[in-house]
């Protein structure tokens, strides 16, 4: 059986005691890709967030390598259990060389060599300051350096943000080499939902804070409709009740929190 790596169970989570995302489950095993997508603001920076212990715990538990994730933020903790988390804006100190910012990975306990057998072009980068690097180069440091301390769970936030198609389409496919090769598992947080599709094994759609899709990778791609009305605010896709929406009078499924159109509140349950 496939070793977890990572069990979210109704997780919620957010900031200034107000929940963002609801009642979260989600799993990663060992070896698997698991994209998690969904529209600007849906709760994905968040999610990761919690699970890397800087994030506030609400509600629910998140368990990595079988430890539960404790409520007050921990992230060192859950760094020492093996999570590696390349954030958003890549965490990296642009003042420091390459080799300088390899040295501070967190956890690292050995040589830097491995970041540079995973990435070659970082090799001849060594002594020069990550703040002057391209974004591509800026974006293999960060994933270099969260591999160095042999994560069981990688975690990458927005790889291809700030950066050109022709690099991150180059880009994404070593997400899936590194859980082939390493064993870990990776949760890949992405805008481009097909690339991201096209290397996971199994994807899971956030829309305001609620999970509201999961599946395969293959059955998404297939039904690539699903994941646009997830993109819209429905969130049961399965359910044919309509009302309209009391602010824009537009069409809209009961189940949705948000108009689709208007994106304005819908009452619940469509009462
Ligand atoms: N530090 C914070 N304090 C208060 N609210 C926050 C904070 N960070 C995020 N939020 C709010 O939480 C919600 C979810 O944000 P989050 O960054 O998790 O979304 P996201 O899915 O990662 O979006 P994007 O695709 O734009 O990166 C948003 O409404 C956002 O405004
Ligand atoms: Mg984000």
């Amino acid at each position: 059986m496939s070793e977890r790596v990572l069990t979210l169970t109704a997780m919620s989570s957010g900031y200034d005691n107000t929940a963002v995302v609801r009642d979260i489950n989600l799993h990663v095993d060992r070896g698997e890709v698991v994209a998690l997508l969904g529209p600007n603001g849906a709760g994905k920076t968040t999610t990761l967030g919690t699970i890397s212990g800087i994030v506030k715990l609400m509600e629910g538990s998140v368990e990595v390598m079988g430890h539960a994730v404790p409520k007050l933020r921990k992230a060192h903790q859950v760094a020492q259990w093996g999570v590696a988390h390349v954030p958003e804006k890549r965490g990296l100190f642009f003042q420091l060389t390459v080799d300088e910012n390899l040295k501070l990975a967190p956890g690292l306990t050995g040589p830097t060599d491995k970041a540079y057998d995973l990435f070659p072009a970082l090799k001849p980068l060594k002594g020069q300051l990550a703040g002057t690097m391209s974004g591509g180069e800026q974006q293999m440091l960060a994933l270099g350096r969260g591999l160095l301390s042999d994560p069981s769970l990688l975690m990458v936030d927005e790889m291809s943000l700030g950066l050109a198609p022709v690099i991150y389409e180059k880009l994404m496919p070593m997400v899936r080499q590194v859980a082939d090769e390493t064993n870990a598992g990776v949760l890949l947080v992405e805008q481009h939902t097909d690339l991201a599709l096209a290397q996971s094994d199994r994807a899971y759609v956030l829309s305001h804070g609620d999970l509201v899709l999961e599946g395969s990778a293959a059955d998404l791609l297939r039904d690539r409709h699903l994941i646009d009305a997830a993109y819209m605010g429905v969130e049961e896709l399965d359910s044919d009740e309509e009302i309209d929406c009391p602010h824009c009078g537009k069409t809209v499924s009961t189940s949705a929190t948000h108009c689709a159109f208007c994106d304005l509140a819908l009452p619940e349950n469509g009462a």
